[in-house]
């Protein structure tokens, strides 16, 4: 269950129905899907063949299809990162830059952990830290990025309208206060 931690003034919000209450109130999707349906074997796995990729999308193919008729997405994919991912230091760095996008960004966490940092015009920055079966979409054109957690090993599953409405544009903001 994600939890919600407001970089302003440090108060954490947790429990289902805050973190739910929370982040609609912030226009922020968030949704669950069952974390135990993924194959043991694939389990805190952090490096996938096509093929055990393919296996994720079939065990969640009906969660997919659902959220693809409610919301308009057209594309899907599974992503996984790691200390082993070639480049992730580069990644990160890229990653950890403040942006938007004229499409949603939804993520569903298959295994792993994960955290949002999105902008709520009234609080500031907040954090939203992620575990297997969180399912989040950031709003179009709100400041935010994603990052890995401590552990640094995610594997999620990313849904698109279509490619060229996740082209990130980059914002400088100096309301973004790091750490
Ligand atoms: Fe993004």
């Amino acid at each position: 269950m994600a939890q919600i931690r407001i970089r302003n003034t440090n108060e954490r919000i947790e429990g289902e129905d805050e973190v739910k209450a929370f982040l609609d109130s912030q226009e922020v999707v968030y949704e669950h899907w069952d974390a135990n349906k993924l194959p043991v074997a694939l389990r805190e796995k952090f490096i996938l063949s096509d093929e055990e990729k393919a296996e994720i999308i079939s065990t969640y193919e009906a969660e997919i299809k659902d959220l693809a008729a409610r919301r308009g997405y057209e594309i899907w994919d599974v992503i996984s990162l790691s200390d082993v991912t070639p480049n992730i230091e580069e990644l990160l760095k890229k990653f950890e830059q403040v942006h938007t996008h004229t499409e949603d960004e939804i993520r569903a966490i298959v295994s792993g952990k994960g955290i949002f940092i999105i902008k709520s015009e009234e609080l500031g920055y907040f954090d939203v830290e992620l575990e297997p079966g969180d399912v989040i979409s950031v709003p179009e054109n709100t400041n935010h990025f994603f990052t890995l957690m401590d552990n640094r090993e995610i594997v999620a599953v990313r849904l698109f309208i279509e490619k060229d409405g996740w082209v990130a544009y980059n914002i400088d903001d100096p309301d973004f206060i790091k750490g």
